[in-house]
């Protein structure tokens, strides 16, 4: 986007104010005063208007061990959220790219980077997440073929895309899923006559949980795991 429409856009002011800002030095692009409107901003840029910063450069990806009873929320009068884990300092910046239910554990990613997070999770992206499931009634084998031919989900009107269900024992299965709908593991076994008694997430496209994370640890991402999303 041009200097002066990002300006005017991040400040709700006018384009001949944002202008007059720019052409009197006040706005530096990455620590430099920028006096040409027309240049392009890069969404890693980092913009500041006198001392106020309208865009950081930096961008984080954090991978977290969530813990049971932990919300995927930035904030909740009443139960601690996941934020509570991260740095105080990029706490701010963060949102959740791809959330669990609050008795689910496991990988947890949060993201200042939104186009990045939303390829994660977008359904027709296509990226499988990989959960360990137990469950409350012995897993049938009837379980894996309603799976793999979608479990429709009469409140969206939607049939679940294929999902593969590895059986580990009589009531334990390692199931990957292509969406992360509402719920979406606990219905799907609600769907077949069972009901899911612990969820945890291990892996969302090739990102997988770190097994040197304890629960309420996380870590930065590293650079394949980033460009694994693509
Ligand atoms: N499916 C669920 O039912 N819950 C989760 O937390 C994740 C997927």
């Amino acid at each position: 986007m041009r200097l002066d429409r990002f300006i005017s856009k991040h400040t709700r002011s006018s384009q001949k104010a944002a202008r007059q800002a720019i052409a009197s030095g006040r706005v530096h692009i990455d620590g430099a005063a920028e006096r040409n409107p027309t240049v392009t901003v890069g969404r890693f840029h980092t913009v500041t208007l006198d001392e106020s910063v309208l865009q950081s450069r930096e961008s984080h990806y954090l991978m977290l061990h969530k813990p049971a009873g932990y919300l995927s929320a930035t904030r909740d009068p009443t139960h601690p959220t996941v934020l509570d884990l991260v740095d105080p300092a990029l706490r701010p910046q963060l949102h959740i790219g791809g959330r669990l239910d609050r008795a689910t554990s496991g990988l947890l990613i949060l993201t200042n980077d939104g186009r990045w997070s939303r390829r994660l999770t977008e359904p027709r992206e296509k990226h499988p997440k990989v959960y360990h499931v137990r469950t409350l009634q012995p897993i049938t084998p009837e379980t894996a073929v309603r799976f793999a031919e979608g479990i429709y989900f009469p409140y969206e009107g939607l049939t679940t895309s294929p999902a593969q269900l590895e059986q580990l024992g009589r009531c334990e299965a390692r199931l990957t899923i292509y969406e992360g709908r509402y719920h979406q593991v606990k219905r799907m076994f609600v769907a077949v006559g069972n009901r899911v008694v612990a969820l945890h997430r291990e892996r969302m496209g090739e990102i997988q949980l770190d097994p040197s994370l304890a629960p309420g640890e996380c870590r930065r991402l590293r650079h394949h795991e980033i460009a694994s999303v693509g």
